[in-house]
């Protein structure tokens, strides 16, 4: 187990920065990856230039931050790293018609998620380096980290390596961004994309927010105040969370009550049944089956019409919304 995690697991002693800060970066996108990195990556020294679409929103903020900004045909031809760092429903179209006739040989392509390589959405010559550089965490937490000091762990895989040197870039980037000062842990396309999305779909953005609106809405269906239901099912989670993050699940468990302990745990028997665990099954085989990916493509290209539903919230929904704008900046921190 030891020697498992010490083969794949880098820190910033690994890592050599003068590689890439004698590379050129052109960042594709200037969003919540595109931004953090850029900024990152020029702090760390780096020069690195913004790529944009004709009459995008991002363009002033980019220059106000102290970055020249070009079309991306012209920052993919001037890049020796171009970082892919748009929605991966739109990336396939921007790599076909302003990366690929614009990309020579022996460059560097750059991804955060493995999607657009792994459903083979992108086709890369074989004459160029493709690698990943996925941090595990938000664009604005890879900021606030760096400006702190400190980083986010980040994944990194390799598809193809043209010049040899492929993983030494990707460590390269990865400390230039904060991430080896965290940790970066050696994957793949395809072991990254899978479990990337069965996290995401399972705990992160399924279970653990519908959960949370579900039992802030028995509370509030039973009589009790909203303001103790959404503090009960929504703010707590936040110590919890940071709880087992800092000790572990089993020493979380040393630190609650008993009564929380017990209770938890047979109750979770109750929710969390075979049913669920099979279900889990059914969408990780959706995931590598492709089956979401087809689904997900056809809903980007109809405009999202199942996402807009989704976005509309019900009453509960507007309730607790509304309760969360009023008491979080009210509680002192
Ligand atoms: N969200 C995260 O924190 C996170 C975490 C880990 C990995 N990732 C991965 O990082 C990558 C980027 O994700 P993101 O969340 O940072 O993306 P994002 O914030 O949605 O990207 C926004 C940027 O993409 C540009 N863009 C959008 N559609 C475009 C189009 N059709 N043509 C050209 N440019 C377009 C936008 O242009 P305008 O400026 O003109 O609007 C903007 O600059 C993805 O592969 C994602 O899976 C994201």
């Amino acid at each position: 187990m030891q020697q498992d995690v010490n083969d794949i697991i880098y820190f910033d002693k690994d890592a050599d920065i003068s590689l890439i800060q004698s590379k050129k970066v052109a960042i594709i996108g200037y969003g919540n990856q595109g931004r953090a990195q850029a900024l990152n990556l020029k702090d760390s020294g780096v020069k690195v230039r913004i790529g944009l679409r004709k009459k995008s929103k991002s363009l002033k903020k980019a220059q106000i931050e102290g970055f020249k900004c070009q079309d991306i045909e012209s920052v993919v031809e001037w890049g020796d790293l171009i970082c892919c760092l748009v929605p991966d429903q739109y990336m396939a179209d921007i790599y076909t018609n302003n990366i690929k006739p614009f990309l020579s040989a022996r460059k560097t392509l750059l991804f955060s998620h493995g999607y657009n390589i792994h459903y083979k959405l992108i086709k890369p010559n074989s004459d160029c380096n493709v690698i990943m550089v996925a941090p595990s965490g938000p664009g604005y937490a890879v900021r606030k980290k760096y400006k702190e000091e400190k980083g986010v762990p980040t994944l990194i895989a390799v598809d193809q390596d043209a010049t040899s040197d492929a993983l030494d870039i990707a460590l390269s980037y990865s400390k230039a961004i904060g991430g080896t000062r965290a940790c970066a842990f050696k994957s793949t396309f395809k072991e990254e994309t899978e479990t990337d999305l069965f996290g995401e779909q399972v705990i992160l953005t399924g279970s653990f927010p519908r959960m949370i609106k579900e039992s802030f809405k028995v509370l509030l269906e039973d009589g009790y105040s909203p303001v103790v239901a959404w503090f009960v099912c929504f703010y707590e989670v936040k110590n919890i969370v940071d709880l087992f993050s800092d000790k572990g699940i089993d020493d979380m468990f040393k630190m609650v009550s008993e009564t929380a302990e017990y209770g938890g745990q047979t109750r979770a028997d109750r929710l969390i049944d075979d049913d669920v665990a099979n279900e889990m099954k059914e969408i990780l085989n959706e995931i590598k089956s492709g089956e979401f990916h087809r689904e997900w493509m056809l809903e980007a290209e109809k405009g999202m019409p199942v996402l807009d539903q989704y976005r509309e919230p019900n009453q509960t929904e507007q309730l607790f919304n509304e309760l969360t704008k009023v008491l979080l900046p009210k509680i002192k921190k």
